[in-house]
């Protein structure tokens, strides 16, 4: 596992941004598996400003987001397909036609799970997988659990994401309680991975993730079992690694 700390949100985001292009450098037609939450903003921009400049061309890449909120429509503004059209996708050339997400509105949720599925498998997999931590644990929308879910699957989520996630919509009640979600198996077939970590809140979670029991209670702590895992924190958040 490489750690890499980051000065503040700006070195940050250069950071992630940077392992992302060069991904992209090595191979133009990569499987990027991409996260939505605030995190990750700083990063999409950079990679805006760095295809304005002509510096990477996203022309022959495919994406495939981790979740999607159960219910709403990808045009709705909470959604996650709306958040990556707005801070990435509609910003660079990127085919939209290979650019995907689990579809909060499919009328089977276990057929639209193995659609997904199916859909990652037959693109080749992914190549490098970014993705954030919840404050509970939690990567994707797998929350803690008794077990590791292996695959996509359509979820309950936890009363901390729908706390931690109100500040998007206009109160609690209006956060969607059932979510689609990579399972913890899709994501640790992705090449490599890289979570994204910003600010004091998360030093706890993270130690507890990288440091302590690999437990399906704390589910990123299963990322000590992949071989190609890179962590960007910043500060705060890799207070508690005193080597770092
Ligand atoms: C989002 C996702 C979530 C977030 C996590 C952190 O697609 O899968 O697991 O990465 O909840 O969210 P932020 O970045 O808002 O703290």
């Amino acid at each position: 596992m490489k750690i890499i700390k980051a000065k503040d949100y700006q070195d940050f985001s250069k950071k992630a941004a940077s392992i992302l292009a060069a991904q992209v450098t090595l191979k133009p037609d990569s499987v990027l598996g991409l996260a939505t939450g605030s995190t990750p903003i700083g990063t999409y921009d950079e990679l805006v400003a760095r295809y304005e400049r002509g510096e990477v061309d996203f022309s022959q890449i495919t994406t495939v987001n981790l979740d999607e909120y159960k219910g709403l429509d990808k045009d709705d503004e909470q959604s996650y397909s709306y958040f990556m059209n707005k801070h990435l996708f509609d910003r660079i050339n990127v085919d939209k036609k290979r650019t995907h997400l689990p579809d909060g509105m499919a009328a089977d949720p276990e057929k639209e799970c193995e659609r997904y599925e199916k859909l990652i498998e037959e693109i080749g997999g992914v190549d490098l997988q970014v993705m954030g931590i919840g404050n509970n644990g939690h990567i994707a929308f797998c929350e803690p659990s008794t077990i590791f879910e292996k695959k996509t699957i359509c979820l309950d989520l936890a009363e901390a994401t729908i706390e931690a996630n109100k500040r998007f919509f206009d109160s609690a009640d209006d956060v969607p309680r059932k979510a689609y979600s990579m399972g913890i198996g899709t994501i640790m077939k992705g090449k490599k991975l890289m979570m994204l970590v910003y600010g004091e809140g998360k030093a706890d979670i993270l130690a507890k993730a990288l440091l302590g029991d690999i437990t399906p209670e704390v589910p990123a702590s299963v990322l000590q079992l992949h071989p190609d895992v890179i962590v960007i924190g910043d500060e705060g958040a890799l207070s508690k690694f005193p080597e770092c």
